[in-house]
């Protein structure tokens, strides 16, 4: 009874997501393409002089218009609410949550091209969209598909700088070393140092995000199978498409994983632009930092558990709530459980959100995929529980601003019940699909001439002073 409420709220937030289907025709310059431009980068190349005369237009027409106010509870708390920055790839509502370049995931799951008929988007499509604002068709992504393939060869000293660090250091840590040795490659430092016009940034902006975007799966498997598989590297199958390939290098090679993997990979690519690895990228960045480091930078931030590690950790709970209490556990035992986290002054991992103030769209579609091809496994039935146990609890707290449950509540489920059961990790996984968004914006960054980012930082002196004043 219970679970049918839960599942009943889930329809009432798939139904909302269906009416704003509706709105789609809004979106200001979203189009189906025709099959003949297979080409990216003179796809943007097109773009890029209106995007840029847009811009230059709402400067001049628009530039003094107050986009809102900011009070000291919001430079206290993190600058939520604070409207401070251009990120064109994708918008978060806090109701329903995130659009890419206009469409909602349901949406992205409907148009995108994918590998099988009726399956999850290739992420491929996904980068198309992020980067041009079009729908690719099949062929496009095809190419998009080959072109990385033919990005991805990754150099032998990555590698090194990899093994050059304990086989114990987490994940995150030898992934991120492995994305700063492949900086030596970026083709923005070389072309900056022969002193290359502001102009022509995005271009090698665009080469460096491509070559990245291609060789972080490689490294990412490389790091995974160092870990946990004795170093036996597998190496990439070029039949497949850039989520498969990675579900592949993994070891994993189920059709259903590589679904998964498709999903996963679409579904985390890019939250709009104030998360902490968003924003991070995007910082670094405007300091004409290219892509590599600015990634890194971004990998660093995702590493915190408040951010993208909260998949890992969501994981290590589910696993010690099973360890304490068996896989039959009672609602009871389960709210006992979850009052014991918070009164060690711990948070519940996987729920709660910074913008968000509803259930995550993209814990939604989760959802969607283990009520098809994992129905009876006893860790998404859990889960399930915890959608009914979690939000009343935290609600019940009155400081938590959203109970319900993010991206990270659900997708470390789905991969241990394909046998990816390394929680520590899945961070390295979300850090993958966010390449695919803070370069698709960072290329933008460069093309629209966007500037060195430096808000103003005030003391508590400075604003005792000031609030005196304004009293
Ligand atoms: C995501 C998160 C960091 C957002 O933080 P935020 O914007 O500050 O959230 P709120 O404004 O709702 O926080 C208000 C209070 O509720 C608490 N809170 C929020 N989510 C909570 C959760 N899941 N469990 C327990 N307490 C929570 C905060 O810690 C804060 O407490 P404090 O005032 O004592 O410091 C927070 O919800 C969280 O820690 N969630 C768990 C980790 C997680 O899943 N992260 C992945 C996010 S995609």
């Amino acid at each position: 009874m219970v679970f049918l409420r839960g599942v009943s709220v889930l329809s009432k937030i798939r139904s909302r997501l269906a009416q704003q289907s509706a709105t789609l025709g809004s979106v200001r310059w979203l189009q189906i393409q025709s099959a003949s431009d297979l080409d990216l980068r003179s796809q943007l190349k097109d773009l890029i002089p209106e995007q840029q005369e847009r811009l230059k237009k709402l400067k001049s027409e628009h530039g003094k218009v107050e986009l809102g106010k900011i009070t000291l509870d919001m430079v206290i708390g993190g600058m939520r609410g604070m409207t401070g920055l251009l990120w064109e790839t994708s918008l978060l509502d806090p109701e329903e949550g995130i659009r890419f370049r206009g469409l909602s995931i349901p949406e992205c799951q409907k148009v995108l091209p994918a590998a099988l008929p009726g399956g999850q988007p290739l992420p491929e499509g996904l980068l198309w969209l992020l980067l041009t604002g079009k729908i690719p068709n099949k062929d496009q992504v095809d190419s998009l598909s080959k072109e990385l393939q033919s990005r991805s060869s990754v150099p032998e000293y990555v590698y090194k700088a990899i093994d050059a660090l304990p086989i114990t250091s987490h994940p995150m840590t030898q992934f991120a070393s492995g994305i700063m040795a492949l900086q030596v490659q970026s083709e923005f430092q070389k072309a900056y140092e022969k002193g290359i016009s502001k102009a022509k940034y995005w271009e090698p902006t665009f080469e460096d995000s491509l070559n990245l975007i291609a060789q972080v799966p490689v490294v990412a498997a490389y790091v995974y199978r160092r870990i946990y598989k004795n170093g036996q590297i597998i190496p990439s199958d070029e039949s497949l498409d850039y989520g498969g390939n990675f579900s592949h290098m993994l070891g994993f090679d189920d059709p259903e994983m590589l679904e998964l993997m498709r999903l996963y990979v679409t579904i985390h690519s890019d939250h709009e632009g104030g998360n902490v690895s968003a924003h991070t990228a995007h910082l670094v960045a405007s300091a004409l930092s290219d892509p590599y480091l600015s990634f890194a930078a971004a990998l660093n931030g995702l590493a915190g558990p408040l951010h993208g590690l909260a998949n890992q950790e969501v994981l290590l709970w589910i696993k010690s709530v099973v360890e304490e209490c068996g896989e039959n556990i009672t609602t009871e035992q389960l709210k006992e459980y979850v009052w014991k986290t918070l009164n060690s002054g711990k948070v519940v991992p996987g729920y709660g959100h910074g913008v968000l103030r509803q259930t995550d769209p993209r814990y939604v579609c989760q959802r969607d995929f283990a009520l098809k091809y994992l129905p009876d496994d006893p860790l998404f039935q859990l889960v399930s529980k915890l959608y009914e146990v979690v939000p009343p609890i935290l609600t019940q707290l009155g400081k938590v601003k959203n109970p319900w449950p993010n991206v990270d509540a659900h997708s470390g489920v789905l991969l241990n019940y394909f046998g990816l059961s390394e929680a520590r990790y899945f961070t390295v996984l979300f850090g993958v699909s966010r390449s695919i968004g803070i370069c698709s914006q960072l290329i933008w960054d460069r093309a629209l001439g966007l500037p060195l980012e430096r808000p103003k930082s005030v003391t508590m002196d400075w604003v005792e002073s000031f609030c005196k004043k304004a009293a």
